[in-house]
């Protein structure tokens, strides 16, 4: 009797802790009966990602940092209150511990021999070019680099290609295909780990991520088997985790491949997908040559890369929609 009792209590301790505490919020993404309903935990910590306050704006008169400092190649139009303020956010965003050394020699501060230094001119330029050229994904919102470093030198969340280990057949099971090795990009899944080189490197040439068809039976007609469903739906797990929402915030999963049917979420999210290749294609990749070792893919020595987890760690709307341009207009379009 006691034994019973016991296990029932355990039971029921499990069953409890298992579940979340009411209230949950639901938001409802499709015509009723479809099951398009986003689940949410206001409570849950990814909801509360803070944004530093913007520094006070400084004045756009007095001369250029072009005309007064001897290395300035892309932020030389702004005055140099305006300069000084930007260097100041930057280190709170990137570098807050190291402070300005963490890319300058303090010796001399038009010195471009700290690595670091040339990798954040090309970050301002790749911030920019989010601002000005995707706000398709973006929106008025935009991003700066908080946005994937929050106060971090490296982003928590980057990806490197996988070599052999994902793919040799030096363990028992043989070949494996990238599978089988559940990580946490993929939601500890058994499909393939790097659901990512394949898709997100190149602005061109990228495996198909669409593959269904209407026709019976002509996955061999479009060239693609079911093998490469299962980097399909691993790409997808690694938004939907990217973003804590489910396959329903953008399908329909009736029709997967139906956009119709779909929600504007969609839309934006193949958007998100172009922007990705551009940066890493433009970018990212091709400043592998100017990080040290220690920087590169352990297997292959690439860069390291970006993906949609980069900017939203969790959240469809990176830091909870906050508005990251508009009191740093440098980092964006004049318009803003
Ligand atoms: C995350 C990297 C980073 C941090 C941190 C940083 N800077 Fe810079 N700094 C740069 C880059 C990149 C440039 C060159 C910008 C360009 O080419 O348009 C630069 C240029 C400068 C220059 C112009 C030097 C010259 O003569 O060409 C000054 C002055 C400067 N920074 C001051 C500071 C100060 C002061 C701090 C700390 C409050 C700081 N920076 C923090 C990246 C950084
Ligand atoms: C879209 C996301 C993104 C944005 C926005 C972004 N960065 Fe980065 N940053 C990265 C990635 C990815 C790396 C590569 C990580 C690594 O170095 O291992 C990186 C690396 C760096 C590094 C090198 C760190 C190191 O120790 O190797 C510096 C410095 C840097 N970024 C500065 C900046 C600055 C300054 C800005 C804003 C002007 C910025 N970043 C905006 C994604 C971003
Ligand atoms: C943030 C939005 C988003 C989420 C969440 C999402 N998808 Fe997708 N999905 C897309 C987009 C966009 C495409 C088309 C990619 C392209 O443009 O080529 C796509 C394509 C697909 C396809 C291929 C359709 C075809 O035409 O053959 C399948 C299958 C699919 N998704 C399944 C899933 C599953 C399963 C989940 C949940 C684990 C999921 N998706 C979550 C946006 C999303
Ligand atoms: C450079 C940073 C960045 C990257 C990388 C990125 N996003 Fe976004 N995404 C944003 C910003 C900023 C917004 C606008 C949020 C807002 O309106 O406040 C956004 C919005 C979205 C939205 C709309 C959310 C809504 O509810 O309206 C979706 C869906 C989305 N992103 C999917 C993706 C997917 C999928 C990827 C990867 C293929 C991706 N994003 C990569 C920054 C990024």
């Amino acid at each position: 009797m006691t034994l019973l009792r016991i296990t029932a209590v355990a039971a029921l301790i499990t069953l409890v802790s298992a579940c979340e505490r009411p209230p949950i919020e639901t938001t409802q993404n499709g015509y009723r009966g479809t099951a398009m309903v986003d689940v949410s935990n206001p409570r849950a910590p990814e909801a509360e990602q803070g944004y530093p306050a913007a520094l006070p704006p400084a004045s756009a008169s007095g001369p250029k940092a072009g005309e007064v400092y001897q290395n300035v190649q892309v932020l030389g139009d702004l005055s140099v209150a305006e300069f000084t303020r930007l260097m100041t956010a930057m280190t709170a965003w990137v570098s807050p511990e190291a402070g300005c050394n963490y890319c300058h020699n303090p010796a001399n501060l038009a010195d471009d021999n700290v690595y670091t230094k040339v990798v954040s001119r090309r970050m301002i330029q790749m911030t920019q070019h989010v601002n000005d050229s995707w706000s398709d994904h973006v929106g008025d919102n935009g991003v700066n680099c908080y946005t994937c470093h929050r106060g971090k030198n490296v982003p928590e969340y980057i990806w490197f290609s996988q070599g052999m280990s994902a793919y040799g057949n030096q363990h028992f099971v043989g070949w494996r295909d990238g599978q089988n090795m559940p990580d946490v990009g993929v939601g500890y899944t058994s499909l393939p780990s790097d659901a990512y080189t394949d898709f997100l490197t190149a602005t061109e040439g990228n495996q198909s991520i669409r593959l269904a068809s209407a026709e019976a039976f002509a996955g061999p007609e479009l060239g693609l088997s079911i093998k490469d469903a299962e980097y399909t739906f691993g790409l997808m797990t690694n938004w939907s985790q990217a973003l804590g929402v489910n396959c329903t915030y953008c399908h329909n999963t009736r029709a997967f491949q139906n956009w119709e049917q779909s929600t504007p979420q969609r839309m934006t999210a193949h958007h998100g997908l172009n922007m990705v290749r551009d940066l890493n294609a433009n970018y990212l990749v091709p400043l592998g040559p100017v990080y040290p070792e220690n920087r590169l893919g352990e297997e292959l020595g690439d860069a390291p890369k970006a993906y949609c987890a980069t900017c939203h760690q969790g959240v469809a709307k990176p830091l909870g929609g906050a508005d990251a341009v508009s009191a740093y207009p440098s980092l964006g379009a004049a318009s803003r």
